[in-house]
């Protein structure tokens, strides 16, 4: 009796342990889910995040942000600033002309102190104010703003608003193309290449 007893015993209490090791395993899947979400957003989440420097440019000194002269904006310090240097050698030591009237009468002295101002903070209304600059200017802006968007998409780093916009991007590639067109070398035969199969 007592061996037919103790039988049961047993065979009832397998029963109870696989009762439990299911809630036992969605439970522990259920807690590794959760980690694994968590971990991979506080690992994503910085590099998604835009960095930002407020909307004035006391908010964006604040903020320890610096002044880029190749977008013309007051950028984050981790901004890449490639083309920046290249961009302010190309006018001859002089630097580039800007005026605040389009019948350049009024040069700019600091194009960095120019906009955007804390006027609108101030109630005056107006966040940004325009400038107007040289053919030139425009042309070495497009040409190295490309240079940054390739620079950091080759090393996926991060990027500022106007170097990433793909309309800005058209229309610099747009005007280098329709200025190069005045070239007087257009249909000589200057060129030579290779092609391959490529990857992507
Ligand atoms: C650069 O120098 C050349 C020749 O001196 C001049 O014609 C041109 O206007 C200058 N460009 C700028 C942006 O100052
Ligand atoms: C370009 O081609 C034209 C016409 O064939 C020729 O007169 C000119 O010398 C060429 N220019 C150069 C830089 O090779």
């Amino acid at each position: 009796m007592a061996a037919k007893y103790h039988q049961l015993h047993d065979e009832d209490r397998p029963r109870q342990k696989q009762q439990l090791v299911i809630p036992l395993l969605l439970f522990i899947i259920a807690i590794l889910s959760i980690v694994l979400v968590v971990v991979s957003i506080s690992f994503t989440a910085p590099s998604n995040t835009p960095h930002t420097c407020g909307h004035t440019r006391t908010e964006a000194l604040a903020r320890g942000c610096t002044w880029d002269h190749l977008v013309k904006a007051w950028l984050p310090a981790d901004c890449p600033r490639v083309g920046e240097r290249e961009y302010l050698a190309a006018a001859n030591n002089t630097g580039w002309i800007f005026y605040d009237d389009p019948n350049t009468r009024h040069p700019i002295a600091d194009i960095a102190l120019y906009a955007p101002l804390d006027e609108y903070e101030a109630g005056l209304g107006r966040e940004f104010k325009l400038w107007y600059t040289t053919e030139g200017e425009h042309l070495t802006h497009c040409a190295y703003m490309l240079k940054r968007l390739a620079y950091s998409v080759s090393n996926q780093a991060r990027i500022d608003d106007l170097s990433l916009s793909y309309p800005h991007s058209v229309h610099c590639l747009e005007y280098l193309l329709r200025q190069a067109r005045y070239s007087p070398t257009w249909d000589n035969l200057t060129t030579v290449g290779n092609s391959w199969v490529g990857r992507c």
